[in-house]
């Protein structure tokens, strides 16, 4: 499959062993910033578990900084047809109309054949990488067989989840050293050590009818600890105008 095949969406822009770079809606130097502003510790021997991988660009960062074993976990985007998902969203706004939840419509949602797993696969094979693939509801998935990991990356997830407390105690789970938590956060003026989180009933957020909160930077470290997590450093705050911005927490085990 050549990486621009018909029914083959790219979220990541992934630099291939050749020197091509898969042609993802986020750019190569975004994701490259965003790797940065991660500040991740030396991944040299440690397992890594990347929880919401989608294409795999963070997994495959941390297989190359030397992780022993990186786990991709996902089944949303995986199960999802995303041309089709970006069509049916695309219409929606043209029409005005807030889209239903994608795995809701018809023809959308795949669980069996995982058409939206196909970029992930193809990187892969492509860099012949080692990364494992688990597919799975991080949610419902049993963490006895998941078990635990170094260094677990729940990156651009936490909003998208209805239960974000147990998401996070989810996550402490499966963590021995440290989870990486990056999310969209809001900074209220005047309002900045209160622990609040915006909620978003429909598509509030970017369009997107799975995107549930943004909390405050205190609201999402208080959540870590809250987690059982015994630590949380700010890694990534709010920017000098309040406003939505993505946060980054180093929480640790
Ligand atoms: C905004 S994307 C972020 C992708 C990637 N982590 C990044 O930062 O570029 C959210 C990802 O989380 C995945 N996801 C959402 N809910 C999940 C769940 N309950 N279990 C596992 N993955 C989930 C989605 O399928 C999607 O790939």
């Amino acid at each position: 499959v050549a990486i621009d095949a018909a029914g083959v969406f790219w979220w990541h822009s992934i630099r291939l062993p050749d020197g091509t770079v898969t042609p993802g809606e986020k750019s190569e130097e975004i994701l490259g910033r965003e790797l940065t502003a991660l500040d991740l510790p030396d991944l040299r021997g440690r397992t890594v578990l990347d929880v919401g991988a989608w294409d795999g660009y963070f997994s495959f960062a941390a297989e190359a900084a030397g992780a022993s074993r990186v786990v991709a976990l996902d089944h949303y985007a995986w199960s999802m047809d995303l041309p089709a998902q970006q069509a049916y969203w695309r219409d929606c706004r043209e029409r005005g109309e807030t889209p239903e939840p994608y795995e809701t419509v018809p023809g959308l949602w795949q669980p069996e054949t995982l058409p939206g797993k196909r970029a992930f696969d193809r990187a892969r094979e492509l860099l012949g990488s080692g990364v494992e693939d688990w597919v799975a509801d991080f949610m419902t998935l049993d963490p006895a067989e998941l078990g635990s990991f170094d260094v677990v990356l729940y990156l651009g997830v936490l909003y998208h989840m209805t239960d974000p407390l147990g998401a996070l105690r989810r996550l402490r789970r499966a963590t021995t050293t440290l989870a990486v938590v990056e999310s969209e956060a809001i900074a209220l003026p005047g309002l900045e050590d209160r622990a609040l989180v915006e909620f978003y009933p429909g598509a509030e957020l970017n369009a997107d009818v799975g995107n549930w909160w943004a909390p405050t930077l205190p609201a999402l470290t208080g959540l870590c600890t809250a987690a059982g997590f015994s630590q949380t450093e700010v890694k990534v705050g709010p920017p000098d105008e309040p406003a939505h911005y993505r946060a980054v927490v180093h929480a640790r085990a």
